[in-house]
């Protein structure tokens, strides 16, 4: 892990020069709020194990965003299985960026709905607080950023060759890069995904989604 966390500050460091911000993109009708901090997403999910150092600037300073609470969730799967919007968290949660603007979170390679590329969802907040649960409360602070994260179309390839995904007869579409590396020597070892957040610190998206757990 600390291979993967020198390459983010690496990488960091160079967007810290260019700052240039991620779009946003739309949050989708599958946001549930209020899920577990945590820094392992996977729960009892098969699929390939995918690292994700994500790495947070703030625009408005072009500084490390410390503290930013990073929020994932994966698409319609997870919480919205069989209409039960509460039971399910698998694939759903966050952490807060360290001092450095750095956050490593654990989920699975994401499958795909039709029409839809491969893609996980975040959003990332400011001033987030926890309760005592250890659940975040997503409405409290602000939501800086709210995007989605592709994976280039040769991984998406990869991935959907293997089991469970080549079950999937639903088929996917198109594709953009999020840096990928093999964990080990192959796709069984799992991915490490590397991304840098540029977020405008000052903003305050509104969350659509009305659900939380
Ligand atoms: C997927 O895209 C195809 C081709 O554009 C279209 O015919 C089909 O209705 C779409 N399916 C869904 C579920 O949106
Ligand atoms: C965490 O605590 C809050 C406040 O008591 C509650 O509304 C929420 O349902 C709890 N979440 C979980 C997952 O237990
Ligand atoms: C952000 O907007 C929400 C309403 O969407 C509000 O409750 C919250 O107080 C705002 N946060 C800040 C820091 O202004």
């Amino acid at each position: 892990m600390c291979v993967s966390f020198y390459l983010t500050a690496l990488i960091a460091e160079t967007l810290q020069f260019t700052c240039i911000t991620a779009p946003e993109v739309t949050e989708g009708p599958y946001y549930i709020g209020n899920e577990y901090v945590r820094n392992d997403l996977r729960e009892d999910q098969p699929g390939v194990t995918l690292i994700l150092d994500i790495g947070v600037i703030d625009t408005t300073t072009c500084q490390p965003f410390q503290n930013a609470f990073v929020d994932l969730w994966a698409g319609f799967y997870g919480g919205y299985q069989g209409g039960n919007v509460h039971k399910d968290t698998w694939l759903r949660g966050g952490e807060f960026t360290n001092n450095r603007g750095m956050v490593e979170i654990t989920t699975i390679f994401p499958g795909f709905y039709v029409n839809r590329t491969a893609h996980v969802h975040v959003m990332v907040h400011k001033g987030s607080e926890t309760r005592p649960n250890g659940t975040i409360i997503s409405s409290s602070g602000a939501t800086t950023h709210i995007g989605q994260f592709f994976f280039d179309e040769s991984w998406n390839d990869q991935v959907y060759a293997t089991h469970p995904y080549n079950t999937n007869t639903q088929g996917p579409h198109g594709g953009r890069p999020t840096s990928m590396q093999y964990l080990g020597k192959s796709l069984e070892d799992g991915l490490l995904g590397y991304i840098t957040v540029a977020v405008d610190g000052s903003k305050n998206y509104t969350i659509q989604g009305k659900n939380a757990l």
